[in-house]
């Protein structure tokens, strides 16, 4: 019985070709400016464009705002004999508190310029003007690489005054408030994009970004002919897919499980709310925001994971079939489940210690049998998010494949987030080893690459500005 229910998060070939097909389709939509309102998925144009010709040197800020850890940076970008450049960080990690991630937005933006003030002070850099580079892990429509709006918060931002506003604005206004230090804010990039261009140094044919963390996204380079809603045909930009709103339009109904309706109830964002949110989008900034969802987020994302498998044990225990139908307070507390357990119960090696002290802090005492069927909970949860997660990244390098007329492809994509490097390591069938697996099955015309990338947004927005300086510097 236990199997049978755990059946329902399995996924067959034909259903991930299924959503493969779906969201290419979505993607199309979202580059068409004819369709582009509708499309769940936005493909949002970045300014980032291909082949940076030459950096500027020398020392750089970097924020990143948006995972796990709120982190302020300072990067050295120097000249290498060897590689043409070379990068070295020192940083800092704030946490949020969670009333100022929900706050308004001049508190959010307040304590962000009190973490660089903190940051400044630490490393004796409170006198220069640095140029600072914003990585900002959320869906941004840009109008330039130093402008963009924030669509809409996800992944449990809610500081509000910030959605419909230039987030550029919002830091730069935070730091006139302050007053004590002054900067020059050059770049704005989602993390999928400072990971790619983070990634691109390494390794020239790295032309995906991927985040798979608190929340999932990618991005790709695309050709600028397709990239309708920037005018220029020439080169390529990097386009932001907001893979994350994908199932906005419905399309993944037909794989959501009652668990997933439970998840997107209870967020922050939730579908329910749709309506009302759009209503006050199009009265701040005349734009007509459509998604704010993110439903195939809620399948993949570490945000969610652990809840999840929450909300399956509670069935599970409910029909009488774990834990003696008995669950502890703490296990019908939201939130209880941290998504790190899935990991560490997945990575037990087979004597269950691991699982029983985690079930243990949950004020349970497990049989054995108890042990092995969390356990495969755990599994069936993140396999299915690999397998969701890959067939999203098979569509991307499906559509790069057909665009560049190329029988064979060679691709490298980069990839960052505690879901993905977290996931137990040392096991056959860890989130990377499935999702891998899919992403070559699904995509066998392409040599595919996937690199990891360490610290990658600190590096990659002080790259990108480092570009935009030289070119700046070369329009004077
Ligand atoms: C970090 C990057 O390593 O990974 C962030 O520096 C990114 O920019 C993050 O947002 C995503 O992972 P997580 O798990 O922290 O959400
Ligand atoms: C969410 C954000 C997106 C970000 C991703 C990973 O999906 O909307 O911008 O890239 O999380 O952090």
């Amino acid at each position: 019985m236990v199997e049978q229910i755990l059946s329902e998060f399995l996924l067959s070939k034909e259903d991930l070709e299924e959503v493969m097909r779906r969201m290419r389709r979505e993607m199309e939509r979202g580059l068409r400016v004819e369709t582009h309102n509708e499309a769940s998925i936005k493909m949002l144009p970045t300014y980032v464009r291909s082949t940076p010709e030459g950096s500027e040197v020398g020392d750089f800020l970097a924020l990143d705002l948006g995972g796990t850890n709120f982190r302020v940076m300072l990067v050295k970008v120097g000249e290498d004999e060897e590689r043409g450049w070379k990068v070295e960080t020192k940083h800092h990690m704030y946490s949020i508190p969670e009333d100022t991630m929900t706050g308004t937005a001049e508190m959010l933006f307040d304590y962000i310029a009190g973490c660089i003030s903190d940051f400044l002070d630490k490393h004796n850099l409170k006198h220069k003007k640095l140029p600072l580079g914003f990585t900002f892990s959320f869906p941004v429509r840009h109008e330039d690489l130093d402008k963009g709006i924030l669509l809409n918060w996800t992944k449990g931002f809610k500081a509000s005054g910030a959605e419909g506003n230039n987030v550029v604005g919002l830091l730069r206004d935070a730091i006139k408030r302050r007053g004590d230090f002054e900067m020059d804010v050059v770049a704005m990039v989602n993390d999928t994009v400072a990971t790619m261009i983070s990634c691109y140094y390494e390794d020239h044919s790295c032309e995906v970004g991927m985040i798979v963390g608190t929340g999932c996204n990618a991005c790709y380079m695309e050709e600028m002919r397709k990239v309708e809603l920037v005018e220029g045909e020439e080169g390529r930009m990097c386009v932001n897919t907001e893979w994350g709103a994908f199932g906005d339009n419905g399309e993944l109904e037909d794989f959501r499980l009652e668990y997933d309706r439970v998840i997107d109830e209870t967020s922050l964002n939730p579908g329910h709310q749709r309506a009302c949110l759009y209503g006050n989008l199009e009265l701040l900034c005349g734009l007509q925001v459509t998604r704010v969802v993110f439903l195939y987020e809620k399948l993949i994302g570490g945000k969610y994971m652990g809840e999840l498998v929450r909300l399956v044990l509670l069935k599970l225990v409910n029909e009488n079939l774990l834990f003696n139908g008995d669950a502890s307070d703490l296990l019908k507390t939201r939130g209880a489940f941290e998504t790190r357990f899935v990991s560490q119960i997945e990575s037990d090696t087979g004597d269950r210690k691991q699982i029983y002290n985690i079930l243990s802090t949950l004020g349970i005492l497990p049989s054995e049998q108890d042990c092995d069927i969390v356990r495969l909970v755990c599994k069936s949860v993140s396999t299915r998010a690999a397998h969701m997660c890959g067939a999203g990244l098979a569509g991307v390098i499906n559509l790069m494949r057909e665009r560049r007329c190329q029988e064979q492809l060679k691709i490298t994509v980069g990839v960052d987030g505690s879901v993905y490097k977290l996931h137990p390591q040392k096991q056959r069938w860890s989130f990377k080893e499935r999702f891998h697996k899919l992403v070559w099955e699904m995509n066998p015309d392409c040599e595919i690459t996937f690199i990891q990338s360490e610290e990658g947004s600190g590096r990659g927005a002080a790259l990108i500005s480092a570009v935009a300086c030289k070119m700046a510097a070369c329009m004077l």
